[in-house]
């Protein structure tokens, strides 16, 4: 990261989330200022300690001076312990804050962006990137803070017990500063590399996790772990790098404080043989050298730390940044459902990143009320079709109408109240099977969920389960079979009650006899309502009022099914191979 990136990144972060907490950061320097001061009065303390104490033998100093060190020590603790306090609690906010604002992000964007990148680079984000931002804040403002103050009152003590032996100290400090600059590039380097990397551990893992049926049905444990141990050990290297170059200022610097020291007791013995320094001023610069190495090592070190926020923040400002392009426009009205007809336009669409059309000059047209199917083989396009409706995706050409209004001109949050979708890859919460079906319907009552369960035929099986409707499915519903599943699903489409429904292999995973009953919920489901269902099941086929047979994206033929079976050669096939299976 170059030091204009650097710089921008910084001030936002500083302008979006710090400048709320000036008041308490205020606070930690005022506290930082105590730390600082106590710090050089433990120094100071030596030069009186040793004149009165140990030249003049004075006994109430006896007493006195030692009482003094102690006070300025607690005085040091309690200052810096809450000084951290005020900031640990700076950062926990902020790191709420912004996990806050990547999870909205990430919930509002649109699923070409979420696809775009592994659900492990999310989790990465989250987790890594913001807690690089978080160790910038909690850490690296307080000892910039409070390690520059110390620094300045301890050389200024240094002046005034003896200015020439301050000015020697004082030139060894631009060699410091220039081996913390060429540290700080590398560690911002290396910091980017341990995100990358961060990213490609949990991508792993949660790869793991899911596959782990598939891992052993295949026997492939060994591969797999040969492959943890390659990302792990990556990481492990990338780590060590990463905490060399933080410590390598260490040699240099205790090289540097050991010539000092040397420098600096061969030159006082000069002067103290002169006369010119007293053994008391001797000491008491002495300690406050010595203290100075501390805030001068931090802060040789700090960049570092700014360094590694800026990249955390420049990570996670990318996420939030993500403007999506399918969102809510307030300005625009709403959809009005009349009769529910829909029309698809010349529509063609391409998925991002691909080359060849997914669906070529699509025109479908659906009364309202009427059941359209769309038959094909698979990767034909009928997918897609179904999840352009929604605006899961937005076509490049052509338009689709919902009652003669474009689909693209109505609020989103309209248009999606409307549709409910049954789709072949269902997703369930690890939550209870109520909690489900009532994720259609926030408030929807008891009775609301049993008769929309009766409806999907999944009211039976529900009941048989250990704590009937209380029953916790597990992640994604493992605890659940398909067609289980599959109804639950219906029955939460039901309950959404919405005019329009598209059904994607909804009924792929059910067995015959519970098909029997799905159909029948089906049937009463759709009644009256525009229908497009995608289905292998040729009962469902031969009920509906129109079928569109797809091929390589492309709309091939339009009938019903008896016309069909006359007149094209792709449905024919189709009906002899797949739907009567
Ligand atoms: N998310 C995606 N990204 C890229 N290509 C896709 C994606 N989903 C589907 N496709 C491609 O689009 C074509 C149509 O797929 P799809 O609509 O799912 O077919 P169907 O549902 O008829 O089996 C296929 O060639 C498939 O490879
Ligand atoms: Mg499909």
């Amino acid at each position: 990261m170059n030091f204009i990136t650097l710089k921008k990144n910084l001030l936002r972060l500083y302008h979006s989330y710090t400048k709320k907490h000036l008041d308490k950061i205020i606070l930690s320097l005022f506290l930082s200022l105590v730390v600082a001061g106590s710090t050089a009065a433990i120094a100071w303390l030596l030069d009186p300690a040793i004149e009165k104490m140990f030249i003049n033998q004075d006994t109430t100093m006896m007493m006195i001076i030692p009482i003094a060190i102690v006070i300025a020590f607690a005085c040091k603790g309690l200052s810096l312990y809450l000084a951290r306090v005020v900031l640990i609690k700076v950062g926990g906010l902020i790191v709420f804050t912004i996990q806050k604002q990547l999870a909205s992000s990430i919930l509002t964007s649109d699923i070409h962006t979420l696809e775009s990148k592994h659900s492990g680079q999310y989790l990465s984000h989250i987790l890594f990137a913001v807690g690089q931002v978080n160790n910038l804040v909690s850490t690296g403002v307080l000892n910039i803070m409070k390690d520059s103050l110390t620094l300045i009152v301890l050389v200024t003590l240094m002046f005034y017990q003896n200015w020439k032996l301050a000015l020697f100290a004082l030139l060894m400090m631009p060699l410091a500063a220039f081996v913390a600059k060429s540290l700080g590039k590398r560690i911002g380097k290396a910091t980017k590399e341990s995100l990358t990397l961060n990213e490609s551990l949990t991508k792993y893992l949660s790869e793991m996790l899911k596959g782990s049926r598939m891992i052993k049905i295949f026997q492939q444990e060994k591969f797999e772990s040969n492959r943890a141990s390659k990302i792990l050990e990556d990481n492990m290297h990338i780590r060590n790098k990463v905490g060399f170059i933080m410590i390598r200022a260490t040699p240099i610097m205790e090289l540097l404080t050991g010539i000092m020291i040397a420098g600096f007791i061969y030159y006082s013995g000069f002067m103290i043989m002169s006369g010119e320094m007293g053994i008391n001023n001797f000491f008491s610069f002495l300690t406050a050298m010595m203290l100075a190495y501390q805030p001068v090592r931090s802060l040789a070190t700090i960049n570092m730390l700014f360094y590694q926020g800026a990249t955390g923040a420049e990570t996670v400002f990318k996420v939030l940044d993500a403007e999506p392009n399918i969102k809510e426009i307030d300005s625009y009205p709403n959809l009005e459902i009349n009769k529910g007809d829909i029309e698809f336009k010349n529509v063609s669409f391409v998925y991002p990143k691909t080359e060849a059309e997914a669906v070529k000059n699509i025109n479908i047209s659906i009364k309202g009320g009427s059941t359209a199917a769309l038959v094909g083989h698979s990767g034909a396009g009928k997918s897609t079709i179904i999840s352009l409706l929604p605006r899961f995706f937005d076509p490049g050409e052509g338009e689709i109408y919902i009652d003669n209004q474009n689909i693209n001109k109505v609020k989103l949050s309209s248009l999606r109240k409307n549709i409910s979708l049954v789709s072949q890859d269902i997703m369930l919460f690890d939550d209870t099977v109520r909690a489900n079906i009532a994720y259609a319907k926030l408030d929807a009552s008891e009775e609301q969920i049993k008769e929309a369960c009766d409806f999907a035929a999944a009211s039976d099986f529900i009941e048989a389960l250990p704590k009937s409707y209380e029953t916790t499915i597990g992640e994604n519903g493992i605890k659940l079979s398909g067609g289980q599943k599959q109804r639950i699903s219906i029955a939460r489409a039901v309950l959404k009650n919405s005019p329009i429904i598209l059904l994607d292999e909804a009924t792929s995973s059910l067995d015959s006899e519970s098909e029997e009953k799905v159909q029948n919920a089906i049937i009463s489901l759709t009644k009256n309502k525009t229908t497009l269902v995608i289905a292998h099941r040729l009962s469902t086929i031969i009920r509906a009022d129109k079928i569109f047979v797809l091929n390589q994206g492309k709309i091939i033929d339009i009938g019903t099914h008896n016309e069909l079976l006359k007149n094209s050669m792709i449905y024919k096939n189709l009906y002899s191979k797949q739907l009567s299976a």
